[in-house]
């Protein structure tokens, strides 16, 4: 199987978690990324099934919609007291304890928002995302335009790594983002907590204090289940 056929597959089996798992009419959290864009089109038989989505993405949303797929605001999920028993997103890399980069899509801060308010989180990819030490992909930060200069001296300072400007990309809060090449992340969580600190990033790609509780990897074998 190729990589496209991969993240089928890993849909497909993320679906079938969801129809599993899922109580009849839940709210549904969806991720951002072409794994994702997989996983929306395999939900649409899901239709009647599911009470609606919350959606980590501009892009994510309009493809729920074009489905027939009903979307919710975040704010008035949560202000009608209503649970998101389950989230499913990509990643760009993972590691053994399910810590995570993302936002290479650039969707992070809003991915961070609704997997924080998630029951379980599951994540699908295929297996070229599954590593030792996260840290070869560039670690993804959304930051106030305004404060991109010392957000990079402090992000060299802290970490030794490269930041560099994602180039003529806004995130769908109007931000910018800096990715950070040249890491190897031994510590995430405590990376995460100190990239937090510095005044001027919205939100870091680390997805670690709070990781996936679920994988589901596609492999050449098969998709894989591990648990947190
Ligand atoms: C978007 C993300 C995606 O989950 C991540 O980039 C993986 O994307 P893909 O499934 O296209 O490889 O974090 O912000």
């Amino acid at each position: 199987m190729n990589q496209n056929e991969l993240k089928q597959a890993v849909a497909r089996v993320a679906r079938d978690y969801v129809a599993a798992h899922l109580p009849e009419g839940g709210i549904l959290g969806v991720g951002t990324g072409s794994t994702a864009n997989c996983f929306i089109d395999e939900i649409a038989s899901l239709k009647g099934r599911i009470g609606g989505c919350v959606a980590s993405s501009e892009a994510t949303r309009l493809r729920l919609e074009s489905h027939g797929l009903p979307v919710f605001d975040l704010n008035d999920v949560v202000a009608r007291g209503l649970s998101m028993p389950i989230y499913v997103d990509g990643a760009d890399e993972i590691d053994g304890q399910l810590a995570m980069i993302k936002g290479g899509g650039g969707a992070l801060t809003r991915e961070k928002i609704v997997a924080a308010m998630a029951g379980t989180f599951v994540c699908i990819c295929d297996a070229s995302k599954k590593v030792a030490t996260l840290g070869n992909f560039p670690l993804p930060l959304e930051v106030i335009p305004m404060a991109r200069e010392q957000v990079s001296r402090q992000l060299i300072e802290l970490t030794g790594g490269e930041p560099r400007l994602r180039a003529g990309f806004i995130t769908d809060n109007g931000n910018e983002i800096l990715d950070v090449h040249g890491l190897s992340i031994s510590d995430p969580v405590a990376l995460e907590e100190k990239l937090e600190r510095i005044i001027g990033v919205v939100c870091n790609g680390l997805f670690a204090r709070r990781g996936a509780d679920v994988l589901l990897l596609a492999t050449q074998e098969g998709v894989i289940t591990q648990q947190r």
